[in-house]
């Protein structure tokens, strides 16, 4: 099949690969040069374990290709998928300008019959949006053209997105027509023929069900954290509260690890994009606004602990920090808990030196002051253990697998106050303390 992509980010990007994997002819559209350059040239802009291969393949066999020709992507492709980003307005709702333009120029240009699907995540409605939006394109240019609008809203988790895109629990596809519903069921029946995977329903249930999926989430992960603090005042040790309730297969384990709060490009923005999305029904959110205040708090949990231990006035103190990107396996800044760290550190007089293994370019870019520049008291490393070099302490914010079994007896020895605060409960803190080292954790003792 001919298939479009508009938007070749985290999700447009792993989509038109794996699409083009199983065999289509896929267009990768973006508007921005600089992405298109980098993946024409056989690069890839973002960091995805197995992404880069998958897309040298497809595009070396010519069924992947980019552009940010309009005009060209609108003709390729019957299927039209629209996966550009949805960022929070200034309301917390979901910012749909990028969404509407994409589908207004496929008004403007289209001459044939198009499928027109909402991969990004989007408010309950907008299937409407975007169809009102093609009409009135097509009634200024005179012209009455078939089309339809289709809701597909994309699972895959960040660090692990080419396995989840190929290999789903689910796909989720809310369709009106049945012509649009053969073409998809055709198009996603590779991924889906081992297990009936593909659920079809109405448009409005399936831009619900992404939202409903990542609030759930997102509550179990503030529920957790919520407990944590309560288990640092009752004296109990959270992981083992995980473990006692994780293991009733009503609950399950995955979920429900308290930490130092989530970030990324959708819990943050999803739950307060359904919090809005409530209060414009008249139904106020009262669990999720929870959920979003607990999550903030959290991500200065370590903040917290710091304060507690060495005062406000952090002047003069350096700390190591292990982690950048807001989850492991990802270069992925957005709403990462390590900014809300860095700031709050630097605001004190503290100095930082970050270490983090894919994300420190992102990092570079993103944590600037107005005129550009590396924010003052901020600097990169190129090793966990250069990090560790003048420090104080080492402040643990991101669980990559390459900070699970560090040698305590050399962090014992390199940082001057022998002190670890760790926002991930890497370790069991016998262990750590056993070399000498003082160690924070969340919600143990
Ligand atoms: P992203 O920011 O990585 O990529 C979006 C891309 O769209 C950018 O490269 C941007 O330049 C491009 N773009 C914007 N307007 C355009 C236009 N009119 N024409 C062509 N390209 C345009 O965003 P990401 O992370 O891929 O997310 C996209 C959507 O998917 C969002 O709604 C997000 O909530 C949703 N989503 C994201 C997931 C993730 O893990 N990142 C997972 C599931 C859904």
């Amino acid at each position: 099949m001919k298939v479009t992509v508009i938007g070749t980010g985290y999700v447009g990007l792993v989509t038109g690969a794996c699409l083009a994997e199983m065999g289509n002819h896929v267009l990768c559209l973006d508007v921005d040069q600089r992405k298109i350059d980098i993946l024409n040239s056989g690069g890839i802009p973002i960091h995805e374990p197995g992404l880069q291969e998958v897309v040298r393949r497809n595009a070396a066999a010519g069924r992947l290709e980019f552009t940010t020709d309009i005009a060209h992507s609108v003709a390729h492709g019957t299927l039209q998928f629209i996966a550009v980003g949805t960022p929070p307005d200034e309301d917390g709702s979901a910012d749909l300008q990028y969404v509407l333009a994409a589908a207004r120029n496929i008004g403007r240009l289209m001459t044939d019959y198009k499928v027109v699907i909402d991969k990004s995540t989007v408010p309950v409605g907008t299937a409407d949006k975007v169809k009102a939006a093609i009409a009135e394109e097509l009634a200024a240019r005179g012209v009455d053209l078939e089309y339809s609008v289709a809701s597909n809203p994309e699972f895959l988790k960040e660090g692990a997105a080419v396995n989840d895109f190929m290999r789903p629990d689910r796909v989720v596809v809310g369709v009106e027509d049945e012509r649009a519903v053969l073409l998809l069921k055709a198009l996603y029946q590779p991924f889906t023929r081992n297990r009936e995977r593909l659920l079809v329903m109405d448009v409005r249930s399936a831009e619900f069900t992404k939202y409903a999926a990542n609030a759930m989430l997102a509550t179990r992960i503030s529920f957790m954290n919520e407990l944590s603090r309560l288990a640092e005042r009752l004296g109990a040790d959270i992981e083992l509260v995980r473990v006692g309730i994780g293991s009733d297969p009503r609950i399950g384990t995955s979920f429900l690890y308290a930490g130092a709060g989530y970030g990324g490009s959708c819990f943050p923005k999803d739950v307060k994009a359904l919090v809005r999305t409530s209060a414009e029904t008249g139904l106020p959110a009262v669990l999720l606004n929870a959920v979003e205040q607990v999550n903030d708090e959290q991500k200065l949990v370590l903040v917290d602990k710091l304060v507690k231990r060495y005062g406000e006035n952090l002047n003069g103190k350096t700390f190591a920090l292990w982690g950048l990107a807001f989850k492991p396996n990802t270069d992925d800044m957005r709403e990462a808990p390590s900014r809300v760290l860095i700031a709050e550190l630097l605001k004190r007089g503290a100095s930082v030196k970050a270490y983090d293994p894919v994300a420190t370019e992102e990092a570079k870019r993103v944590l600037v002051d107005a005129e550009g520049n590396t924010l003052a008291g901020l600097s990169f490393v190129e090793a966990a253990n250069d990090a560790l070099e003048g420090a104080n302490g080492l402040v643990i914010v991101t669980e990559w697998k390459e900070f699970r079994s560090p040698d305590f007896d050399t962090l014992a020895a390199t940082l001057k106050d022998k002190i670890v605060f760790d926002g991930r409960n890497l370790y069991e803190p016998a262990l750590v303390r056993a070399s000498g080292l003082e160690y924070h954790s969340i919600g143990r003792q």
